[in-house]
C-alpha cells in the first residue's frame, strides 16, 4: 500500500475540540473522570461517530469499546487503534483522546478513500486508563491482557466507597462479552509524549520501544489525634509530620536512582483536617517508575528502609501495583518506524515514561505506539498541547502503520 494515502488533519482535530466540550474546565482543559455522566457523554459521541463512519459498535464485560470496520478477510484478526477517553481531574485534551480519535480518522479516511483493508480495523476506548478515579491506572486494559481478574477490576472503590462495577452499571456499560474474547492480530497506541524530549530535539514522531515499569503504593500512617495548643512537642505521634519525612523519602530515593527513576506522591488525605487537632491519621499514595524493574526493587527496598525507620508514628505501605517494564513487538514498532521514515518525517526511537493501555495490551497481542510532541512537555495539566500539524503527522503514521499490519495479518490475500 502506497504511503501516499493521507488522513485529514482539519477533521481530526476538530473531533478533538469538539471531545473536549464534554467537562470542558475553565483552564482550557477537560475533567472526565472515568464512569461518570460526561465518560457516558464522550462514550455516546464516540458510538454515533463511529457508526456514522459505517462501524459496529460492542462493549465488553468491563465497558471497553470496540468499533469495527470490516476487512476482505473475515478470518483475519483485526488491526486494533486506540486509547482512552478519560482524563485526569486537570486533564488535558489530548491526553488518550488523540488515540482514539486518530483511530477514528483512520477509518474516516480508509471510508474517503474507498479502501478494503485486508484485516478489519476496529477503534478502541479501554475503560478507566487514568487510575484516577480507580486504582490502578489501565485497569480494563489490564484485564485484557490477562494481568488482573474481572472480580479485581469491578471491585475498585473510588474515594467514595463506590464500586467499579456499579459504576459501571450507573452509566450503562456493563456488557456481556467476556473481557479479553475480543482477539486482535496487532494493537497500534497514537499519543501525545507527556514529556520534552521530542520537543527538545525538534522531532516529530516518537517511535515507541516499549514502556517503563511502574509500582504504586498505598501508605497508611497512624499517630494520635490531640490538642494543638496543649500538647507539648515531645512525645506528640503527629501523623503528617511521619508523613512528611517519608514524601521526602520518595523524593530522595527517586533522586538518587536517577535519572530516569522518578517518585510522585499525588494523593493526601489527612484525619481528621483540623487546623486545632495534630493529626492523628494520614493517607497517601506513592508512585515509582524507573525504565529497569532491578532499580524498581532498589527503590522499593530503600522505601521500607525508610518506613521502618519511622519511630513517632505506625506506617503501614501496601504495594498495590507492580506492572513491570514492557517491550513492544519489533514488526509493529518497525512499521511505525518505516512509516515515519517513508513520509520523511524527523522521529526518534524511545521508551515510554508515561503508562499507557498499549502497555498492558503488548503482554497478550504484538503492540506499539507513536508519540507526537506536547508543549513544553505538560501533561495532566490543563494546558496540555499538541500541535496540530504535530497530531496530523502521527495520524498519517498510524494509517500507515495499520495499513502495513493489516497485509500481514491476512497474508493469504
Ligand atoms: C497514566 O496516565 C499514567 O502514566 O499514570
Ligand atoms: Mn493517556
Ligand atoms: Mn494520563
Amino acid at each position: 500500500m502506497s504511503s501516499n494515502h493521507r488522513i485529514n488533519g482539519a477533521r481530526l482535530w476538530q473531533s478533538i475540540m469538539e471531545m473536549a466540550k464534554i467537562d470542558a474546565l475553565p483552564g482550557g482543559g477537560c475533567g472526565r473522570l472515568t464512569l461518570t455522566d460526561g465518560d457516558l457523554k464522550a462514550r455516546e459521541l464516540f458510538t454515533r461517530w463511529c457508526e456514522d463512519a459505517g462501524c459496529t459498535v460492542t462493549y465488553d464485560r468491563l465497558g471497553n469499546m470496540f468499533a469495527r470496520r470490516e476487512g476482505r478477510d473475515p478470518d483475519a484478526l483485526p488491526v486494533a487503534i486506540g486509547s482512552h477517553l478519560d482524563t485526569q481531574p486537570h486533564g488535558g485534551k489530548f491526553d488518550g483522546i488523540f488515540g482514539v480519535l486518530a483511530g477514528l480518522e483512520v477509518v474516516r479516511t480508509l471510508n474517503d478513500l474507498g479502501l478494503e483493508t485486508d484485516a478489519p480495523i476496529e477503534i478502541v476506548n479501554w475503560t478507566n486508563e487514568e487510575g484516577a478515579r480507580f486504582a490502578p491506572a489501565m485497569l480494563c486494559s489490564g484485564v485484557y491482557a490477562g494481568l488482573f481478574d474481572l472480580d479485581f477490576a469491578l471491585s475498585r472503590e473510588d474515594a467514595d466507597g463506590l464500586r467499579f462495577g456499579d459504576a459501571l452499571e450507573r452509566i450503562g456499560y456493563a456488557g456481556t462479552e467476556a473481557c479479553g474474547d475480543n482477539k486482535f492480530g496487532a494493537f497500534l497506541e497514537a499519543h501525545i509524549e507527556q514529556g520534552p524530549v521530542l520537543e527538545h530535539h525538534g522531532e516529530v514522531i516518537g517511535v515507541v520501544t516499549g514502556g517503563q515499569g511502574q509500582r504504586w503504593y498505598d501508605v497508611t500512617v497512624t499517630g494520635r489525634d490531640a490538642h494543638s495548643g496543649s500538647t507539648p512537642m515531645p512525645g506528640r505521634s503527629d501523623a503528617l509530620v511521619a508523613a512528611a519525612r517519608l514524601i521526602q523519602a520518595v523524593q530522595h530515593i527517586a533522586l538518587d536512582n536517577g535519572p530516569d527513576g522518578v517518585g510522585t506522591v499525588g494523593e493526601l488525605h489527612v484525619n481528621p483536617n483540623s487546623r486545632n487537632t495534630i493529626p492523628g491519621e494520614v493517607r497517601f499514595t506513592i508512585d515509582f517508575r524507573h525504565p529497569d524493574d532491578e532499580v524498581l526493587s532498589v527503590m522499593d527496598t530503600s522505601l521500607l528502609a525508610q518506613v521502618g525507620a519511622e519511630k513517632d508514628a505506625k506506617v503501614e505501605l501496601e504495594m498495590i501495583w507492580h506492572n513491570p517494564p514492557v517491550r513492544f513487538d519489533t514488526a509493529c514498532v518497525d512499521a511505525i518506524e518505516t512509516a515515519a521514515e517513508a513520509q520523511k518525517l524527523p522521529y526518534r526511537r524511545m521508551v515510554s515514561g508515561a503508562g499507557h493501555d498499549a502497555c498492558q495490551v503488548a503482554r497478550k497481542v504484538p503492540t506499539a505506539m507513536v508519540f507526537v510532541p506536547c508543549r513544553d512537555g505538560l501533561s495532566h495539566n490543563e494546558a496540555e498541547w499538541a500541535e496540530p500539524e504535530h497530531l496530523e503527522a502521527g495520524c498519517n503514521v498510524l494509517l500507515q502503520a495499520a495499513l502495513t499490519l493489516s497485509r500481514q495479518m491476512a497474508p493469504a490475500s
